[in-house]
């Protein structure tokens, strides 16, 4: 699935992040919001370098709140498109956002080093496989679209 990324080591380069363009939704605004947690998601990285957990903890805020953002902007995108995939696709986010609080519950307020890893090793999973698995087919929706709008029109 996503073999072009190692979600298998703890240090800090390991769990580095870049951008790759065939994650992109093709959806400008989208892609915009996704560049932007991909950064936020780095200076959660590079937190890892210092030893305190309160600043790992206020970059993994920073991340959450972007992340709760987009949600709501990725949503309306696919409500005002119409896309199909729509329940399914809020489903995940509401999924994911419960998934990390209930990870942040099981931590509870220590953030020792080897959780703060873990932690971003899992973050670093979801969002690589939600753009891959999920966010990539409202711009494939998209791109349908238009093909059905464009094939056999008139001209
Ligand atoms: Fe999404
Ligand atoms: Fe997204």
């Amino acid at each position: 699935m996503i073999d072009k990324f190692s979600t298998q080591d703890t240090n800090a380069i390991a769990l580095g992040l870049t951008w790759a363009a065939e994650l992109g939704t093709g959806v400008v605004s989208l892609e915009a919001d996704h560049l932007e947690m991909v950064a936020s998601y780095q200076r959660l990285v590079t937190s890892l370098d210092r030893d305190h957990a309160s600043d790992f903890r206020q970059a993994y805020e920073e991340l959450m709140d972007l992340t709760r953002r987009h949600f709501v902007h990725e949503e309306q995108v696919m409500r005002n498109i119409g896309f199909d995939g729509y329940a399914e696709h809020k489903a995940e986010h509401q999924k994911a956002l419960r998934d990390a609080e209930d990870f942040v519950w099981s931590i509870g307020t220590h953030f020792r080093m080897k959780e703060r890893q873990a932690l971003t090793k899992y973050l670093k999973y979801w969002l690589l496989n939600h753009m891959e698995e999920h966010d990539r087919k409202i711009g494939e929706f998209i791109d349908r679209d238009t093909d059905a709008d464009t094939s056999g029109g008139a001209d």
